[in-house]
């Protein structure tokens, strides 16, 4: 267990947090691991009806940790497909019970992308999002190459995945990835009641709608992902993404003119 991932179960609602603002909720190894242990954890209890992603006061996550980035852990010597970012997101995307998001501020990368895959998406009024990949020498990640044009159409899909510009909860609702905007100070409590009223609805129809209605693209969305997950490795290694890390931590803008 990562002492960065609290988990538990209250009233039937399974609240995965992510606890390590220090770091603005940076993502590493073995909180993907974490994770993913407490999604499988949630999917096979039946005491669980619904699951909750949630942060910290101000930030959701600032994405997959640069620093694990530079080390190439994510998907380094193995199968990318093996790795713990891979198995936390397989996880998500196996999980039958419904998974409602509380993005308590920033989500950046991977932070955007995981809401992809839930069925309930609240944002604060304080949040912002962005899917910074190419600017750091990276390539969109998870199936968001085919999903975020799908939600949004070719044009705005390329202002946020090519120029990775940042956009607002406002935003985040008008094109379809989160359902409503609300008060900070609100959002997590809004989002577990959502989650709660799962426990009033038989959980066998709801799992297999839920399914149903993830049926006529998960295929297609297994393929991207394998497609993304290799490239992205690759891109890991790039003289690009390498200038783009090194830049973040000297706290400096990166330079790409001698590409
Ligand atoms: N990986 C590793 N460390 C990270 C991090 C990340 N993704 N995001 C933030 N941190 C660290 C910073 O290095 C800093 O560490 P330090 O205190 O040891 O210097 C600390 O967290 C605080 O971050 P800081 O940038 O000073 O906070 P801020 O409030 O000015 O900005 C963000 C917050 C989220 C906007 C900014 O941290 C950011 O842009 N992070 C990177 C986002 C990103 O590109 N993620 C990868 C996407 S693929």
């Amino acid at each position: 267990m990562s002492m960065h991932i609290r988990s538990a179960t209250v009233n039937g609602v399974a609240t995965i947090e992510i606890a390590r603002a220090e770091k603005k909720n940076a993502l590493t190894v073995e909180m993907y691991q974490a994770m993913a242990g407490a999604l499988n954890a949630a999917r096979d209890d039946a005491a669980v009806r619904a699951v909750l992603i949630t942060g910290q006061p101000g930030i959701f996550t600032s994405g997959n940790d640069i620093e694990d980035f530079m080390q190439r852990r994510p998907g380094e010597g193995s199968d990318v497909a093996d790795s713990p970012v891979f198995l936390f997101m397989r996880a998500l995307l196996d999980c039958d019970k419904p998974v409602v998001a509380a993005v308590t501020g920033a989500a950046i990368g991977i932070g955007t992308t995981l809401l992809l895959h839930c069925d309930f998406v609240y944002v604060s009024d304080e949040a912002r999002l962005a899917m910074p990949f190419v600017g750091l020498g990276l390539v969109p990640e998870f199936a968001s190459s085919l999903l975020v044009p799908q939600l949004m159409g070719a044009r705005r899909a390329a202002e946020r995945l090519l120029l990775g510009d940042p956009f607002t909860p406002e935003q985040a609702v008008e094109c379809g990835i989160a359902n409503a905007v609300l008060p900070a100070a609100e959002v997590v409590k809004h989002a577990r009641r959502v989650a709660e009223r799962f426990n009033a609805l038989p959980p066998g129809a709801v799992r297999e709608a839920k399914r149903l209605m993830r049926a006529p693209e998960r295929e297609r969305v297994l393929a991207t992902i394998r497609t993304e997950g290799q490239l992205f490795a690759a891109r890991l290694k790039s003289p690009e993404a390498i200038e783009a890390f090194t830049a973040f931590f000297q706290k400096r803008k990166p330079d790409f003119g001698k590409f």
